[in-house]
């Protein structure tokens, strides 16, 4: 009888160390650890050099199918964008014009932020339905398009975060912004108020009309 409540014990304090060394990292007992799996369903991003980019790979050829079934009725057939869908493609040259046509393929500095925005949220409504093959096929359909690679370039996770793009060069960093001088890389904490001067007016420029006075 003995015997049996010491297996019992021994049993039970093996059952629980084990839960002693997890509470420590939960101080306040709340939620639950996320498993490996439940991580990886979130870590999805895919950074500028392409760290992140999950195994996979795909061409233009390709791409053309998933494009035209499952992007093309709202981005148009060449990336013109339908009625006020976005346009995809196009607007070289015009990012210093009054008019600037900002699309992935003019304004967009990197391949793999095109990877990881249409894995994450298209297609609009089925977001996260794209197989990897598919989504680097989809992406190297548009960067074939934008005249960035050519129709059989094989994107695939190794390249593509040495795709260069056009626009690459049209972003500062840090951010040049006088009103933002202070926050990059050390926190202003205290006088944090940079004297600021108006060099222009909206109306000067007549984006914001003139109200009518009646
Ligand atoms: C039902 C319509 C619809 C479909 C289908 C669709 N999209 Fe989109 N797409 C949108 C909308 C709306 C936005 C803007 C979303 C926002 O700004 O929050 C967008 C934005 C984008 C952007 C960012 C454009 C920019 O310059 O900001 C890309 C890239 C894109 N879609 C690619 C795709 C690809 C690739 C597919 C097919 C796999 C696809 N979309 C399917 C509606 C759609």
């Amino acid at each position: 009888m003995f015997a049996l409540v010491k297996k019992l014990v021994i049993f039970l304090v093996i059952l629980i160390i084990p839960n002693l060394l997890i509470a420590e990292e939960r101080k306040f007992y709340l939620g639950k650890i996320a498993t490996k799996t439940e991580i990886a369903g979130w870590d999805i991003d895919v950074r500028p050099d392409g760290l992140g980019a999950p195994l996979g790979s795909g061409s233009a050829i390709n791409g053309e199918e998933v494009y035209a079934e499952q992007c093309a009725s709202c981005h148009g057939d060449f990336g013109e964008g339908l009625d006020r869908w976005p346009e995809l493609v196009g607007g070289e040259d015009s990012l210093d014009t009054h008019d600037p046509v900002k699309t992935t393929g003019s304004y967009w500095p990197y391949a793999s932020t095109m990877y990881d925005y249409i894995y994450r949220a298209m297609p609009f409504g089925v977001a996260q339905s794209l197989t990897h093959d598919e989504t680097y096929q989809v992406v190297a359909y548009l960067l074939y398009m934008n005249e960035i690679i050519e129709e059989d370039f094989v994107l695939n996770d190794k390249n593509i975060g040495k795709i260069k793009m056009p626009n690459v060069e049209g972003f500062l960093m840090p951010d040049p912004r006088p009103d933002i001088a202070n926050v990059n890389g050390n926190p202003c904490m205290q006088n944090c108020n940079t004297p600021t001067e108006i060099i222009g007016k909206a109306r000067d420029i007549d984006v914001t009309p003139e109200e009518e006075k009646s």
